[in-house]
């Protein structure tokens, strides 16, 4: 039997998993769904990379042992996977490989133990003991050259590194090498030879150059008194192994390598080599490390090594704690069903390229796509067929007799045309889906539903209802209907498991759709006569606003907006609360609509909590190290002005506010930021997907301290 190893990046367990992390099982979760489906033998490895500096500093700073710490992160990850459905019951993930486990450290030193006594291309020892002296960025867990960090800004500050922008570690210790230099001809002649090792090609090209670069040996250990929690060095237990000489091993280790009860339940042998998925952000370390190292050992090259772009935020940011733009899982699994995550995921980012995240961009797809379009025609397909066909399966066949009367209505007698069309569809779909294009696959799968959607609304069954001598007409277009949907729950199976295998039950079929090969479907499969199951909503619309207003509410503390969350981005570390709005394309004047469209309404009363008061800037002035912060002085009335902190440093000068009028939200609860405290908040428009702050003002005269109600 054929057999398909996929695994996702091992992700490090010092935090919690945001929608990135997510992102990189759901592909894998769909890729090996549709392998399944074909009947060839899966495996899906995930897991956590849980040794290394950083995860002892997590630790620590949360008081707990480093075991402690992956614990913790591993039972997250496990709820997680499990709600949206990636975990093993769900028929996701069959291996969580935690690098904490003893298989493994016993697979890992067999591995060492194999690298230290190989020679290289070049006759050299793959591994030798020298001397490190450099720069090192615990949270890559990578060593760092000049052109790869910034430089410090103060004598003797240590440089930051260019992805984290925080501060690099200094290295000066005795560390085994790993002999990279001398396997940069075999890795060219392994991109040259297989192009299809490091997918997308621009990756590929990107890896070639590196290369071509000129590769360093790499340190591969770290002394046990600098770094303990790591996997001991076989014969010299002054060394720990570098994190991701550890780590890259996972993908063979969880399968058996160098573990014979593992390799009996899973089967090293039975399931190398893997295709790797990765962010493009650890491309390196899985196309030069990882075969460098494999070559050394002597083991199989994997299969490939697809990376995919990273998500960002509306404007264009990564995602990161310290702006604060994560997409927690908790959020996205309390306001969407998982599938349609999963299908925005798949559908919103071309593959190999950046995509950008906004809740509201995905409740529009969601509602456009889900709920509208493949949503809509499968409720009033069986509707009609509940309606018109007492609930049966009715025959696509129009009698020799009726076909010209069938042709009267515009209806196409041939039944060909629309099974070609859909069966060229599926031939394009499976080719996208193979070449990991799976935005594209998406966009040819709803060409199919705007298809049948027009095929129904020519044909108008309604209409046909009412005359019984076109009742076959009605039937085949019915039928028609209902046998392509039997197709599109087959394509969108990987993809969207739980609607494709809910739509197959209502449609009366067993759920066959993730064992159905697609390439396999032939039209016409559908039994006439066939009872069709209960009728429900499978993709019931999101009401934006009622939706964007209770994430909002979720992560910021008031009702208002703007100045307040990006005084607290701006102040990073110290802010003890919520930090800024995560990826929203969404004004507040979006979140709760008062013009046409009204959904959610507050009382009065609830207005009445929030006392705005007229105020006078008296002073303004910047925050030392605080790009968005301004100091403000402002004058409500009150005996003693107010010191207020405003994210609105990037559009105000802070002379050009003095003595202007603002509105300020009084009775907000005090907190420290930048360790200054912040008495109130002054209200402003948000403008553009970047939010641009537009401070609320007055035309006419107002005094200081009055209200608005
Ligand atoms: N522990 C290493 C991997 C070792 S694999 C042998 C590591 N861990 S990580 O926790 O930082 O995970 C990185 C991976 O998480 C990325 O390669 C990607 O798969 C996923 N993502 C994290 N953030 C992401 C985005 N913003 N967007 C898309 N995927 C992202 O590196």
């Amino acid at each position: 039997m054929k057999t398909f190893y996929v695994t996702t990046p091992i992700y490090y367990a010092n935090s919690l998993p945001h929608l990135g992390h997510l992102y990189t099982m759901i592909v894998a979760d769909t890729i090996a769904r549709s392998k399944r489906q074909r009947g060839i033998d899966t495996l899906f490895l995930t897991g956590t990379d849980e040794h290394g500096i950083n995860i002892e500093r997590a630790a620590q700073k949360a008081s707990r042992t480093p075991k402690e710490q992956a614990d913790y992160v591993v039972s997250y990850y496990k709820k997680m996977t499990a709600e949206f459905g990636l975990d093993g019951e769900h028929g996701g993930y069959d291996i969580f490989m935690r690098t904490t486990e003893p298989f493994h450290y016993q697979g890992v030193s067999e591995f060492w133990r194999r690298v230290a006594k190989a020679k290289t291309p070049k006759g050299n020892t793959a591994i030798y003991k020298g001397h490190y002296e450099g720069w090192f960025c615990a949270a890559c867990a990578a060593y760092k050259t000049e052109d790869e960090y910034h430089e410090p800004k103060t004598e003797g500050a240590a440089p930051t590194c260019l992805i984290h922008d925080t501060a690099l570690d200094r290295i000066s210790e005795d560390s085994y090498f790993f002999r990279l230099s001398d396997y940069d001809q075999e890795l060219l002649s392994l991109y040259e030879n297989r192009p299809d090792f490091v997918r997308p090609e621009s990756r590929n090209n990107e890896v070639i150059s590196f290369v071509r670069g000129g590769l360093q040996d790499l340190s591969v250990s770290r002394l046990r008194t600098s770094v303990s929690w790591g996997v001991p060095v076989p014969d010299d237990p002054d060394h720990t192994m570098y994190v991701w000489f550890d780590a890259l091993i996972n993908y063979i280790t969880a399968i058996g390598f160098g573990n014979e009860e593992r390799e009996r339940v899973f089967g090293f042998e039975k399931y190398w080599p893997a295709l790797h998925l990765v962010g493009k952000d650890i491309l390196r370390f899985h196309a030069v490390y990882w075969p460098a190292f494999l070559l050394a050992a002597g083991v199989e090259l994997p299969r490939a090594i697809v990376a995919h772009g990273m998500w960002v935020d509306p404007s264009g940011r990564k995602m990161s704690k310290t702006i604060g733009n994560i997409v927690e899982l908790d959020v996205l699994s309390r306001h969407f069903p998982a599938d349609a995550i999963r299908y925005f995921c798949l559908r919103e980012m071309v593959f190999g390229q950046d995509g950008r995240f906004g809740y509201e961009a995905l409740i529009d797809r969601a509602n456009s796509d889900l709920a509208s379009g493949l949503g809509n025609l499968s409720s009033r397909t069986l509707t009609m067929i509940s309606r018109y066909c007492e609930g049966r399966i009715p025959s696509g066949h129009i009698p020799e007799e009726k076909l010209l009367l069938a042709k009267r209505t515009g209806v196409d007698t041939d039944e060909t045309t629309i099974a070609g069309f859909i069966e060229h569809a599926r031939d394009q779909f499976l080719q996208h889906f193979e070449s990991f294009a799976f935005s594209r696959a998406l966009e040819v799968a709803w060409s199919v539903v705007a298809r049948v959607d027009k095929m129904i609304s020519d044909a108008k069954p309604w209409d046909l209802a009412k005359d019984e001598n076109q009742k076959q007409t009605l039937n085949a277009v019915l039928y028609r209907a209902a046998e392509s949907l039997r197709w599109l729950c087959v394509l969108l199976y990987p993809v969207m498991p739980g609607a494709s295998s809910d739509v197959s039950s209502q449609l009366g079929l067993s759920d066959s759709s993730a064992t159905t090969d697609p390439a396999q479907l032939k039209w016409g499969a559908l039994v006439e006569g066939q009872p069709i199951g209960d009728i429900k909503p499978t993709f019931p619309r999101i009401d934006k606003a009622k939706t964007m207003a209770a994430i909002n509410q979720g992560t910021e503390p008031s009702g208002v907006h703007v100045t307040e969350a990006d005084a607290i981005a701006g102040a990073t570390t110290q802010a003890n609360t919520k930090p800024a709005p995560p990826m929203t394309h969404a004004t507040e004047a979006d979140a709760v609509p008062c013009a046409e469209g009204v959904t959610s309404f507050i009382e009065i009363g609830d207005f009445a909590k929030v006392d705005l008061r007229v105020g006078e800037v008296l002073s303004a002035e910047r925050v030392p190290k605080a790009d968005k912060l301004l100091l403000l002085e402002i004058d409500i009335g009150e005996e003693k002005p107010r010191q207020v902190l405003a994210g609105i440093a990037q559009y105000y000068e802070p002379e050009k506010l003095v003595g202007r009028k603002v509105v300020v939200v009084a009775n907000l609860k005090p907190r420290k930021l930048r360790g200054f405290e912040s008495q109130g908040m002054v209200v402003a428009a948000s403008i553009g997907e970047e939010g641009r702050p537009v401070i609320a003002t007055f035309t006419e005269d107002v005094p200081n301290g009055a209200r608005l109600k």
